[in-house]
């Protein structure tokens, strides 16, 4: 007796066998083909190799820094949605074929944000504000591109980025970061010291409306003759630059940065000129932590107008992941080792928040100010 008892006759199971057997030399050759794939995901999802970067140990990098607050982006968490247009001039037709360069309009929604992961910080602890766009254009192809007011990123590599992130981690027996751990860091990147310094160094805009915002990874921008050209681009603030005098333990209020921009744009449109940077031979394109030459071209290819805000919720900005690659035709990544990180890392954060509980935004609209058309995302 087979040690599996079964009521079948002898004759059945001599029948059987060759289907059993054949059933099992199956099994055993999809066996065979799944388990490299098995393999190649679990290697993929960092399975295989905890102490590997993946994104999602660099979301949960910024998860250990933060605190996990679930529905909330992991970085960039405290924001408000708005909602305008972009006026081309033609002038990046040269530069690019992406249809958003011919001269007209394309319709743009956005969120101003400051880049930390806390959703309820308040606005004087926080240092860099950023301005993350999606472009629609008319052939149906977007552009999702995300700015920080910084003219240079201070780490050159996912790597360096994850032990930057991890060096300004909270000590668990101060609650603070260790002055020391990222000193070290420093010290073992000079072009990351020399980045932080040019940050330190920047003028300070008072807020959202006069601050200008800059891609900082280098993209390459294609145009009808199929010429590829490296770039980074900027937008750049038409509202007078005034420079920020100091905010003393939040006087100025929780949210006084949003309270401005909202207050702004309730007084008429905010305007930014996007202007491209046109790189030259030589010039580094995969690494962030290096600006290029002032002396280099710079096209001012149109006008960003903002003339919508609303506070996060439902079906807005709140649901877009402005994930960098999500490019039109005509403009393609560089070389730049942030940007495919970049890509994968808000994927993770965003699939992390999507799926979670939401809680209304601290940065809320109030009712003086006029009402605000949707800004409907996706
Ligand atoms: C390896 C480097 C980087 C990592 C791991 C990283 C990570 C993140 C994460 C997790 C988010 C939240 C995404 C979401 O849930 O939707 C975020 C938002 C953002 N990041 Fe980065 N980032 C990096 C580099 C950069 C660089 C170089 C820029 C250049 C300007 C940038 C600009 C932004 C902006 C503007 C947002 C806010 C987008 C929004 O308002 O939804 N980041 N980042």
């Amino acid at each position: 007796m087979s040690p599996v008892e079964t009521n079948e006759s002898p004759g059945a199971r001599y029948r059987l066998w060759p289907i059993r057997r054949r059933v099992l030399v199956g099994l055993c050759a999809i066996g065979a083909v799944l388990m490299p794939i098995v393999g190649a995901f679990a290697y993929v999802g960092g399975f295989l190799s905890p102490d590997r970067l993946t994104q999602s140990r660099l979301v949960d990098g910024f998860q250990t820094v933060n605190g996990v607050h679930p529905g909330f982006r992991r970085n960039h968490a405290k924001g408000v949605c708005i909602a305008g247009r972009f006026e081309s001039n033609g002038n990046g037709v040269a530069l690019s074929k992406a249809s958003v360069f011919e001269t007209g309009t394309t319709p743009v929604i956005g969120r101003f944000a400051v880049a930390v992961g806390k959703p309820f910080i308040p606005d004087n602890e926080t240092q860099v504000r950023s301005l993350a766009l999606l472009f629609r254009l008319k052939n149906g192809e977007e552009w999702r591109t995300g700015l920080n007011d910084i003219p240079v990123f201070p780490a050159r590599t996912p790597q360096d980025f994850y032990e930057l992130l991890m060096a300004g981690a909270p000590d668990p027996a101060t609650g603070k970061p260790d002055p020391a751990r990222l000193q070290a860091f420093f010290a073992a990147h000079p072009e990351s010291a020399a980045a932080l310094a040019l940050i330190r160094a920047r003028p300070f805009a008072t807020g959202f409306a006069d601050a200008s915002y800059n891609s900082l990874d280098a993209f390459r921008m294609v145009n009808a003759a199929g010429t590829s050209t490296p770039v980074r681009w900027s937008m750049a603030a038409s509202d007078p630059f005034v420079p920020q005098t100091p905010i003393e333990g939040g006087s100025a209020g929780t949210n006084y940065l949003f309270d401005a921009l909202i207050a702004r744009i309730a007084q008429g449109p905010v305007q930014w000129r996007l202007m491209v940077t046109v790189g030259e031979a030589g010039d580094v394109t995969a690494d962030a932590t290096l600006p290029w030459p002032e002396t280099r071209r710079r096209v001012d290819v149109g006008t960003l107008i903002i003339d919508h805000v609303e506070a996060e919720g439902p079906g807005n900005c709140r649901d877009v992941n402005f994930d960098p690659l999500v490019l039109p035709d005509g403009i393609e990544p560089s070389d730049d080792p942030l940007l495919s990180a970049r890509s994968a890392t808000y994927s993770t954060s965003f699939t992390r928040r999507a799926g979670e509980p939401k809680t209304p935004s601290e940065v809320q609209i109030p009712e003086n100010v006029p009402a605000a058309t949707p800004a409907k995302g996706s």
